[in-house]
């Protein structure tokens, strides 16, 4: 009889956000009087920037004519979108890119999960704790994890980010092959320093490592200090691919357009030791599996580099990082220890409890959903996330009836 794929069965659980949806919609349909706020999942919800919404639009129209219509693009995105990408995201920032490293797709999900594929299963991987889950499920699926023990898989190697060192990973003391690390982070919001990053750097080329950087919030960077892309660090190009995304920066988390930058340089060797360019493998993969994303999306996705989109963007970033002010704020008015919500639109709240225990709590005793830490790793026990993304209003009402039930 047909087999399943073994590996799914040591998933720990379900997966975090859907057992949030889960609880959520449980407690909906016993207490449908009592209106929910969701500071949980990181979902925007600001309508699109008015310069994407009408490239929409326009798109969509030139489809319904024979002349301006058209079918399949290619898989790794149009060139007005990556030229675009390199132009106002890279070039802007000092960073030489050719528009051939950059991957365009419908999600940055897709791409963190799917990036593994093209690495040999006996793979030494790194992961932080806590991290997006979807970087430890998707080794799991592969076969490349181990087994669970108390949360924790035996074959990754775990970069501790905890409050002694204010979440920040540190370096491990043993080689590993390939590093996953997101800043600003999800779920701390904690950001890495150019030393910092540049010390991941100097280790990956020391240990023939590749760095999987997920920078899906570096849009919520104010602090001019911070880097936005591991690639302006010295010696990047040869260890690094980075992953991007429009949902949280353009409010794409529903339309989905995304992309993926693969230097060039950065290689890896096969079982006879030669080299090859991961580039071309991504790209090989990428054009297998995928048709890439619908060409009005990618207008939609061009126009956020329009004079008009960059303000109207920097506007909506701007709303939700004060919506982020606001929860950080209540909260150490509330007593508790916080990082993050400055140059990103996640606050990790230290409570020391139980964090699926504090989640029931607060949907319960206060009607608002917040993400339970040891979802995104046992690192994370004993924390909240909150997300910024909701209306004034909602994060307004969500801290006044924080206040009344803490
Ligand atoms: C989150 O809440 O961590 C994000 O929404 C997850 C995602 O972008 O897939």
């Amino acid at each position: 009889m047909i087999r399943i794929n073994d590996n799914y069965l040591k998933l720990e659980a379900s997966y975090l956000f859907a057992e949030m949806a889960r609880r959520t919609e449980a407690f909906e349909a016993e207490h449908p009087e009592r209106p929910l706020i969701r500071l949980g999942i990181g979902d925007v919800t600001e309508p699109l920037p008015a310069a994407c919404l009408e490239a929409l639009h326009r798109a969509v129209d030139e489809l319904g004519h024979r002349e301006t219509f058209r079918g399949y693009g290619t898989s790794e995105g149009y060139p007005f979108l990556r030229e675009s990408i390199v132009e106002g995201d890279f070039a802007s920032r000092g960073v030489e890119m050719s528009p051939d490293a950059i991957f365009v797709s419908d999600g940055a999900k897709g791409d963190t999960g799917g990036i593994q594929e093209i690495f040999t299963t006996d793979t030494k991987v790194a992961v932080p704790d806590p991290i997006y889950p979807v970087y430890v499920d998707t080794n799991v699926m592969a076969g490349r994890a181990g087994s669970a023990v108390k949360g924790r898989y035996t074959d990754l190697v775990y970069l501790d980010g905890t409050r002694e060192n204010d979440y920040i990973s540190q370096i491990p003391n043993e080689p590993v092959d390939l590093i996953y690390l997101c800043f600003p982070n999800n779920p701390t919001g904690a950001t890495a320093t150019t030393e910092q990053l540049q010390g991941w750097v100097n280790y990956a080329r020391e240990c023939g490592a590749v760095i999987l950087f997920d920078a899906a919030y570096e849009a919520y960077i104010r602090d001019p200090k911070l880097p936005h892309s591991i690639f302006e660090l010295e010696g990047a190009k040869e260890v690094a691919i980075e992953f991007r995304s429009f949902s949280k920066t353009a409010g794409f988390t529903g339309t989905r357009c995304a992309y993926t930058i693969v230097p060039p340089e950065v290689t890896a060797q096969d079982a006879k030791g030669q080299k090859h360019s991961l580039q071309r493998l991504w790209y090989r993969r990428q054009s297998t599996k995928s048709n890439g994303v619908s060409y009005p999306i990618q207008r939609a996705a061009a126009a956020a580099y329009s004079d008009e989109g960059q303000k109207q963007i920097s506007v909506l970033i701007d709303f939700y990082l004060e919506n982020a002010r606001i929860i950080r704020e209540g909260m150490i008015h509330l007593g508790y220890s916080c990082v993050g919500g400055d140059n990103s639109p996640y606050i990790w709240v230290y409570t020391g409890e139980d964090s699926w225990a504090s989640f029931d709590r607060l949907l319960k005793t206060a009607g608002v959903v917040c993400s339970p830490g040891v979802g995104f790793g046992t690192g994370g026990e004993g924390h909240l996330r909150f997300s910024a993304f909701n209306s004034r209003e909602n994060v307004e009402e969500a801290i006044a009836r924080l206040k009344e039930a803490l």
